[in-house]
């Protein structure tokens, strides 16, 4: 027996409602053109391997029984635990053999993990005949996910899956496509891995020492998330752009932002960006601008001096596919 498939699924940025998410609250996020792939191959040896380059995984093996045991290398924990979440959800004798392969940098906060997870359970559903929908990978992309970092709203797992922009609710309660041609985003890269297990832990301490501020930060970030669905597809991104003013003001307030991040956003505005905020977990990572068209060129100077690397995506792109 030999078989194998190839998924890709791809990154995502936040675009509005980081944190808040994590406490039950909705956030926007899509999905860009840079993509995760995974080689999934059933094999008889019975024998879990995985190479993952990106993440400095090279002839990582051991017996299929054993997956999801004892200590795992850090580039490996995602993959090994999806790999583990499936067969005990739908036993196999197979060996399975990975490979995975990025078309984007696992610094820039994009969701390499998270979209791998994807790519590895969806070529399960396929390579055993389970035929899993959307819904069910999710559950289980985001059990890994929970089982591996403890904490996350699961908003990187749907992007990865669903693509488009999506309208998300904290562990899938709401997963609703927001119909859109495009958003004319223009992302800058700080050169600083955030560090997103330990932000969400000084957001979580901050939450109990005190509940009524940060929940009325929450509730604040909710109205904008509610108001920029709307006036994104009503295209109005003036508007989405003041609206991201809004939201990194929250954000700067929850104490996620950085002098690196708040100087890419300074610049992106001054160069005429409609607004611009940090997208994800904050302390490092991307910010995110809106630039006119005849600002684009401009924003990404302004960016570039300020020692931003601009990363040029396409943002609303595909959700997990099968590759030829
Ligand atoms: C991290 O990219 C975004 C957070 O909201 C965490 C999450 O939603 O899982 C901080």
């Amino acid at each position: 027996m030999n078989m194998n498939v190839t998924v890709s699924a791809p990154g995502k940025l936040m675009v509005f409602g980081e944190h808040a998410v994590v406490y039950n609250r909705p956030c926007l996020v899509t999905a860009v053109d840079q993509r995760m792939r995974a080689r999934v191959e059933l094999t008889d040896d019975k024998v879990f391997f995985l190479d993952a380059p990106e993440v400095k995984i090279s002839g990582y093996a051991r017996p299929i029984r054993e997956v999801g045991m004892g200590e795992i290398p850090k580039g490996a924990k995602f993959v090994e635990i999806a790999v583990k979440n499936f067969i005990e959800n739908y036993p196999s004798s197979s060996g399975i053999k990975v490979t995975t392969a990025s078309d984007f940098s696992s610094q820039f906060g994009f969701g390499s993990s998270s979209a791998s997870t994807v790519c590895v359970l969806r070529a399960l559903s396929e390579l055993t005949g389970k035929k899993l929908d959307n819904k069910q990978l999710f559950d289980l992309a985001y059990k890994t996910v929970l089982d591996v970092q403890g904490k996350g709203s699961g908003f990187d797992v749907a992007a990865a899956l669903y693509g488009g922009t999506l309208y998300f609710v904290a562990g899938g309660k709401t997963i609703t496509p927001v119909k859109l041609r495009d958003i004319p985003l223009v992302v800058g890269y700080t050169g600083v891995k955030a560090d997103t297990v330990t932000l969400m832990r000084e957001v979580g301490e901050k939450m109990k020492a005190q509940p009524e501020r940060i929940d009325r930060i929450y509730d604040a970030i909710v109205k904008l998330v509610e108001d920029a669905r709307i006036k994104m597809i009503e295209g109005d991104w003036e508007r989405v752009g003041k609206l991201m003013d809004f939201n990194q003001e929250y954000l700067r307030d929850l104490g996620v932002s950085s002098e690196k991040l708040e100087s890419l956003i300074s610049s992106a505005k001054g160069a005429g960006a409609w607004g611009a905020k940090l997208s994800g977990a904050g302390g490092g990572d991307c910010m995110i601008a809106l630039a006119p068209e005849d600002k684009k060129k401009a924003i990404e100077s302004a960016i570039e001096i300020a020692g931003g690397q601009v990363i040029h995506i396409l943002p609303h792109a595909q959700g997990a596919r099968l590759e030829l």
